[in-house]
Parts: structure tokens; sequence; C-alpha cells
């Protein structure tokens, strides 16, 4: 029998929004996942203006999606604004898993599977959630200058373990995950994997027990491939606030803990880093 926080998976989720032709016509370099929840209509707005902005790496040709589930309660009431906004801008993504906080796994896994059946082609992939600040030109230049396979890279998390503790939003019971520590993973606020891990990870993923800390879930699948995380150097993803500075933030890829109406104050401003900020 399955624990209650343990997303249900494999099980063949349906989409309800779905983007399949968005790499008919291109081949993207980066797909950027962006994890939302289904009414956060702003959110979504202020990324695509400022760092989910598809043009904002000249040259670099970047495919945004948003990742969102079911609301549990307002579903039915949020479906028709979603269509409207995804008929608007063609970048929203929906399965039919409830959006929770413990289902968040399945967001990643659906990411994983549209790239996979989809995007195949591209370069690279991104993850991200909704409360960070992004500088993709920035890792576009620093940290994906060369084809890659089975790379991944973020802030990475090693000697780790699940927190017992039910007290925990990222309580995870023993059922669910035995082990005292964790493979070594990636921070879900944001990482980067070589596209051709996608596949593989969706794949392995069909045959593992999910976990719902989808950040340590991906470690293990990749344990379970055989493919190691690769670290990046200090201050380059922050999991901790740090103020804004804008020849600091020049030379980061991740933020975690900004909201969107800091985004829209600090972006226009930031602009002005790739002419005024030595690299
Ligand atoms: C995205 O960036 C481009 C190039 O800087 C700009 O022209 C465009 O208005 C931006 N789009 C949005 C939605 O802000
Ligand atoms: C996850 O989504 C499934 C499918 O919608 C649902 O049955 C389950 O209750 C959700 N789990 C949690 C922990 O919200
Ligand atoms: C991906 O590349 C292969 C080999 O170049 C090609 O046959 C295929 O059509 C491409 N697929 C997509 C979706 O672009
Ligand atoms: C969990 O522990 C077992 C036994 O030590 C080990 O074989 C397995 O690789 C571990 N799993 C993970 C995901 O670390």
């Amino acid at each position: 029998t399955r624990h209650p926080l343990q997303p249900p998976y494999p099980h063949p989720y349906r989409f309800l929004l779905n983007e399949p032709h968005k790499c008919r016509d291109r081949t993207p370099f980066l797909v950027l996942l962006v994890v939302t929840e289904p009414g956060d209509t702003v959110g979504r707005n202020v990324i695509r203006q400022t760092w989910g902005n598809e043009s904002s790496v000249p040259g670099v040709s970047i495919l945004r999606l948003f990742l969102v589930g079911v609301h549990p309660v307002f579903g039915p009431a949020l479906r028709s604004v979603l269509e409207e906004e995804s008929l608007l801008h063609h970048d929203i993504i929906q399965q039919d898993f409830f959006d929770t906080y413990n289902n968040l796994t399945l967001k990643t896994l659906m990411g994983m599977e549209w790239v996979s059946k989809h995007c195949p082609n591209a370069s690279y992939v991104m993850k991200a959630d909704r409360d960070v600040f992004l500088n993709l030109g920035y890792l576009v230049r620093r940290f994906l200058t060369k084809p890659k396979k089975n790379f991944m890279t973020g802030y990475v998390y090693r000697n780790t373990g699940p927190l017992r503790s039910k007290a925990y939003k990222w309580y995870v019971p023993r059922e669910i995950y035995p082990n005292n520590t964790y493979p070594p993973y990636c921070g879900g606020p944001g990482y980067v994997l070589s596209a051709d891990l996608a596949p593989k990870i969706y794949g392995v993923a069909q045959i593992l027990p999910v976990i719902n800390m989808e950040d340590s879930f991906v470690g293990i699948c990749l344990h379970a491939l055989g493919v190691g995380v690769t670290g990046s150097p200090w201050g380059v993803f922050n999991m901790y606030r740090i103020e804004y500075e804008k020849c600091r933030f020049s030379r980061l890829v991740m933020v975690h803990h900004f909201q969107p109406q800091e985004l829209l104050k600090i972006w226009p401003h930031f602009q002005e880093a790739k002419v005024m900020c030595h690299r």
C-alpha cells in the first residue's frame, strides 16, 4: 500500500495542456522548465518579462515552459483561466495530478517526459522554481560552453538524508524512503542537466519507488543510472537569499527567495550589468 505522501507513480497521467510541436521547427539550446502553481498567472507573467524571457540571451535559443498540475480545490474553476493563458502564450503544460507540495516530483517527471517525447534534440534542460532570480546568460556563457552528456549541475547536496520528523514540510517517512542518506543531488530551486539525461531519468523513474522530494528523487534516479553530479563554484547557485547587487548578480546563476514584485523592480537595472560589470 502507498503512503499518503508518496506521489502515485507510474500512472498514465494525461496532458490536459500540452505543446507537442514546439520543437518541430527549431531545436532549442536550453529548455527552461518552471514550476508554478495553476493559479499563479501573476508569477508567470513576471517570469515571462524577466529571467524567463526567451530572448534574454542573444544568439541562444531558449524554450520556456511552465509546469502545472490541477489545483486540488479550484481545479475546475481555474480551467478556463489556464486555457486562455495557454492560448495566449503557448508555454504551459499540465497533467491531471493534484498540484500539491508532496506531488512536486510528478511535475519534474512531467517535464522530463515532455523533453523526452517532444524535444529530444535540445542540448540542456534547466528546472527552476518560481521564487528565484536566474541569470541564464551567465549559465550559458560560463557553464554550457561544450556539448555534454550525463551532466548535471547546481547546488550539490552530499551526505544529507531524509528528515524523519512530521513537523517538517520536507518530511519523508521510512515507508517512502528507507535509507538514511540520499545520493548526491542538486537543490530543487534551480538545476541544469544535459538533455540526454531527460529520457534516462524519465525511464528509470518508471521502475524506482518515487519519493515526495523532487530534487532528492532526481539524485536517486542518477544513482540508479550510475551518473554523478558536478559541483559548481561557491556562490554560483545560492540556496539562501542574498541581497541584490548588480555586478555580483552578473556573476552568479541562481538566487533562491526572490518574489515576483522584487524581480520586476531589479530586472531593468540588472540589464545594465551586461555593459557595466567586468567579467
Ligand atoms: C524580452 O526581451 C526582449 C529583448 O530584450 C524584449 O524586446 C522583449 O520585450 C522582452 N519580452 C517581454 C515579455 O518582456
Ligand atoms: C498527488 O496527485 C494524485 C493524483 O491527482 C492524488 O491522488 C494524490 O492525492 C496527490 N498526492 C498528494 C500528496 O497531494
Ligand atoms: C532530432 O534529430 C534527429 C537526428 O538528427 C532527427 O532525425 C529528428 O528528426 C530530430 N527530432 C526533432 C524532434 O527535432
Ligand atoms: C540504499 O541502501 C542500500 C543498502 O545499503 C544500497 O544498496 C542502495 O544503493 C541505497 N540506495 C540509494 C538510493 O542510495
